[in-house]
């Protein structure tokens, strides 16, 4: 993938097809790596199929049944020197604390980090396209931060949907903007 953003849109619609109800993507980022974590409360995985979707060989390419977003954001991590984990508690053991945190952490000064991309536009399809799950975005930078919790803004619109396309473009315009003042 060429920008980290569609990583990050694809890792938080493992997310969403968990059927979490809340999701945290949470990019800290110093001088020298970018980390990026995306926890969710959604179904969560046992620990035997949890070590095949890391692994792209781990069955054939005719039977293996799950895809290759993990392994690819993986190998993005790995190849710039950084590191990856993912742990998840499966419902039927965790029923209460059930869910799944993913992080990857790039070594930014690598030839092969490739930016972040178009994360406004990765966060706003996000939230329209799940307007009842809990966004909770938090990107740290050394020179700012931009924050946003769909919670906070639900409260604010009292009852005018999230995925209103006024609204929509109203967390666009805000991110940009909170964006622009950390540059
Ligand atoms: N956050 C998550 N919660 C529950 N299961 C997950 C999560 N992330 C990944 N999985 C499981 O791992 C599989 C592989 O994920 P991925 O590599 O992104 O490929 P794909 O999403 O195309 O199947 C998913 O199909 C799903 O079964
Ligand atoms: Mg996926």
């Amino acid at each position: 993938m060429k920008e980290l953003s569609l990583n990050i849109l694809d890792i938080a619609m493992n997310s969403v097809k968990a059927k979490a109800d809340t999701v945290w993507v949470t990019l800290t980022e110093t001088a020298d790596t970018f980390t990026m974590k995306i926890a969710d409360n959604g179904c969560g995985m046992k620990e035997d199929f949890l070590k095949t979707v890391t692994d792209p060989f781990s069955t054939t390419r005719t039977t293996r049944k799950v895809g290759m977003g993990i392994p690819f954001l993986l190998l993005a991590a790995e190849q710039t020197g950084g590191s990856f984990e993912i742990t998840s508690k499966h419902e039927s053991e965790y029923p209460d604390s059930h869910g799944t945190v993913t992080t990857a952490v790039f070594n930014k000064n690598s030839i092969d980090f490739t930016p972040l991309g178009d994360i406004v536009s990765t966060v706003t399809t996000l939230i329209q396209g799940s307007p009842d799950i809990r966004w909770i975005f938090k990107h740290t930078m050394p020179k700012g931060e931009v924050s946003l919790d769909t919670n906070e803004l639900k409260e604010v619109l009292g009852g005018v949907p999230l995925d209103n396309t006024e609204v929509i473009l109203w967390i666009k315009g805000y991110l940009e903007e909170a964006y622009s003042e950390t540059e």
